[in-house]
């Protein structure tokens, strides 16, 4: 009798082990771009993350505790991007890896901080998401005033382009990268045209009818790559044969497949370094191209942002915010792309731009500052 009791009991603990060891995983939020327009950027996004996680849940999960992702569908919309933040912290991510908008990352991430959750983008450049003063803010990536100043040396140094025309998609990030370019060209190209276009139209020749009366001798562009590609593909229909270009929005083979290639070629784009020519990305390529195909542009990223959310969370010890928020701000962390230190404000201490070229529907790296 003792003994069926002992057994029963042995099977009680056994079981609520079980049931709490499955209860017990830390909630990650991975929040961006999931459908619409831009869900190529969402998908990258999601593939870094998974990858990463299920290393760390291979070898056991952070603290013997498995990671459960959580994914927000901000649709690029800031509104959106909102009601996903108050929604991942409603159900208790412990991080969130996002988003990948700064129209996007900027309003939530008011939302992560109220919540006391730390967040890291791996893509919102825009320079204000960590102006703001927020503790538990941090980007993998680097910030368009750095990317905006590569440009402009290169069209001014490189090109000696005398008169551009520049246009944005009315976003924080579209409209913020044209400015720091046109900041940075500092009067030594002359702008002929300046003007912002509506994010999800599909006709530009209207723009770029006025833009060709006044014959710049390169187009500008802050914004993403379906008005990107639209408008590199409408320049050229309607004779236009100046060089497109544009920064880390456009960088995908999304543009050149909506652009055609023929239209693409000659694209100059501004971009971090090729992670095939840096050594510590190696194991990490063959991993994702194994499961997931090519690499997008930001798919290192968001796998490197996972990774430091996690090894921070594992350092802390403890899955509160204020915590694992120091250990960002104190660890240094071997990525793919190379070792990032985050400063005070939360951005990387690194951000080495270049400019690559688009050649035969495919990007290359072309110059570097
Ligand atoms: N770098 C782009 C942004 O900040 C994706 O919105």
């Amino acid at each position: 009798m003792i003994r069926k009791f002992l057994v029963f009991l042995f099977a009680i603990v056994i079981l609520s082990g079980c049931v709490k060891k499955g209860e017990d995983v830390i909630k990650i939020g991975i929040a961006g771009p999931m459908t619409g327009d831009q869900a190529k950027m969402g998908m990258d996004f999601r593939n870094g993350v998974t990858l990463a996680v299920e290393e760390w849940n291979r070898k056991g999960g952070v603290s013997g505790r498995k990671i459960e992702l959580i994914i927000g569908d901000d649709q690029r919309d800031p509104k959106q991007a909102v009601s996903v933040a108050n929604k991942l912290v409603t159900q208790g991510v412990k991080g969130v890896i996002g988003h990948f908008n700064s129209s996007c990352s900027i309003p939530a991430s008011d939302v992560y901080d109220r919540a006391g959750i730390p967040m890291i983008t791996p893509a919102s450049t825009n320079p204000q998401l960590t102006e703001k003063g927020h503790y538990g803010v941090f980007r993998v990536c680097g910030r368009d005033d750095q990317q905006g100043k590569v440009a402009a040396d290169f069209v001014t140094r490189e090109l000696k382009i005398k008169k551009l025309a520049v246009i944005h998609d009315k976003t924080t990030y579209g409209q913020g990268l044209a400015d720091e370019f046109n900041k940075f060209l500092g009067g030594k190209a002359e702008v002929v045209y300046y003007g912002g276009i509506v994010q999800g139209d599909k006709d530009f020749k209207t723009v770029l009818i006025s833009i060709r009366e006044k014959a710049p001798e390169l187009i500008y562009f802050g914004g993403i790559y379906p008005e990107g590609g639209l408008m590199v593909k409408q320049a050229r229909e309607i004779g236009m044969t100046v060089p497109f270009m544009s920064g880390d929005g456009v960088i995908d083979p999304k543009f050149v497949e909506i652009a055609g290639a023929e239209a693409a070629e000659g694209t100059y784009l501004t971009f971090s370094p090729d992670p095939n020519t840096i050594p510590t990305a190696k194991e990490f390529i063959v991993q994702y191209t194994k499961r997931f195909g090519e690499l997008g542009p930001y798919s290192a990223y968001a796998y490197d942002a996972a990774n430091i959310m996690l090894k921070a969370i594992e350092a802390a010890g403890v899955t509160e915010g204020k915590a694992v928020m120091d250990k960002l701000h104190s660890m240094e962390f071997a990525g793919t792309l190379g070792n990032i230190k985050f400063d005070s404000k939360g951005d990387i201490t690194v951000a080495p731009y270049v400019v690559w070229i688009t050649k035969g529907g495919k990007f290359t790296e072309y110059w570097k500052p």
